[in-house]
């Protein structure tokens, strides 16, 4: 994607309609870090459409993919600084507004889809998103992708103990960190979109993500292992500045809960569906080798990054630590 950098400065607020070809028009921009073929990327597509269904085609939302706008490390001060008007992180990298976020990041949280969705539409959800308002921001919708798998180049990941010593990158989150100085890897801070380039180069051995990152981004192209571990939930936290959303008229924030609605509905559904099939496309397009942790396998990994529930909980926060340990019974 190509853009002329004035394009992108001040006079792109919403209601800056005299620079604008469309009378009345309010335009918002949406930027976001990863592939347009992935649950994100899909949904954000989805939510511009239907916003733009529902207001006849008043209201436009301007969907960036691949951090063509901003990298996952600046999109939050972008947000707030009203550069841009929608952003989707992934939960984990949210750690900087409030360290209640590392909670989805618990190794092996959730057991299951079905306990995702417990969690996010719950109490856990719920609250969260809350937290989001001391930080002047509206926290719209939790929209799931799934769950993290391990690629790497060192040799195939199956016990705990294979992991050590190993390179990985991750993403901002001290609490997927201490989860990596637990099992004696070493783990890489960095943003999605250097991921590709770090692995060319060989500066790390390996990464973690969901089976559509794999895909979308063609890390499997530079792996020789996958395992299919599901030992960490990866999903996003939809969000709006407080100032804009509160300088929109009652009509229109009415059109973009209802759109944000639908399109969390279909997301949630969509993206489970995404992963499969392109969990498909990756066998059937590479050579990469992959290993599905048997739950015997999985019960080892279980109990040795336990430990970093208890050493976490007091700077998550006990209550909520403990409301999903509840979700994992
Ligand atoms: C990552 O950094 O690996 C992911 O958070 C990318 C994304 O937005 O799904």
């Amino acid at each position: 994607l190509f853009f002329g950098y004035p394009y992108f400065s001040q006079q792109d607020l919403p209601y800056d309609d005299d620079q604008r070809g469309l009378k009345d028009q309010i335009v918002f921009k949406f930027s976001h870090v990863v592939a347009e073929n992935t649950p994100k990327g899909l949904a954000a597509a989805k939510f511009a459409q239907l916003v733009n269904e529902k207001s006849n085609g008043k209201i436009k939302i301007e969907v960036f993919p691949n951090g063509s706008l901003y990298s996952d490390i600046e999109e939050i001060n972008a947000l707030k600084e009203g550069q841009v008007h929608f952003i989707a992180p992934t939960t984990s990298k949210l750690g900087m507004l409030s360290p209640k976020w590392g909670v989805l990041d618990l190794p092996f949280a959730f057991p299951n889809n079905k306990a995702i969705q417990e969690g996010l539409n719950g109490h856990i959800g719920n609250q969260l998103l809350q937290s989001l308002q001391s930080e002047d921001i509206k926290g719209l919708a939790l929209w799931s992708n799934g769950f993290k798998q391990f690629t790497s180049n060192k040799g195939p990941i199956l016990a705990p103990k294979d992991i050590k010593g190993q390179s990985f990158r991750i993403m901002q989150s001290s609490v997927i960190q201490t989860q990596f100085n637990q099992l004696n890897a070493k783990a890489h801070q960095a943003s999605f979109n250097s991921t590709y380039k770090l692995l060319v180069d060989g500066k790390i051995d390996g990464e973690e993500n969901t089976i559509s990152n794999i895909y979308s981004r063609k890390f499997y192209n530079l792996q020789k292992y996958l395992t299919i571990s599901n030992h960490g939930y990866l999903g996003y936290a939809v969000m709006m500045s407080q100032k804009v959303w509160g300088a929109q008229t009652e009509n229109t924030q009415q059109i973009l809960l209802e759109a944000m609605k639908e399109t969390t509905a279909w997301n949630n559904k969509n993206s489970i569906q995404m992963n499969k099939e392109q969990l498909e496309l990756i066998k059937q397009n590479s050579p990469i080798e992959i290993h599905e942790l048997t739950e015997e396998q999985k019960q080892e990994w279980i109990k040795v990054l336990d430990p970093v529930y208890e050493e976490l909980a007091p700077e998550i926060g006990n209550k909520l630590v403990e409301d999903m340990q509840k979700l994992r019974a």
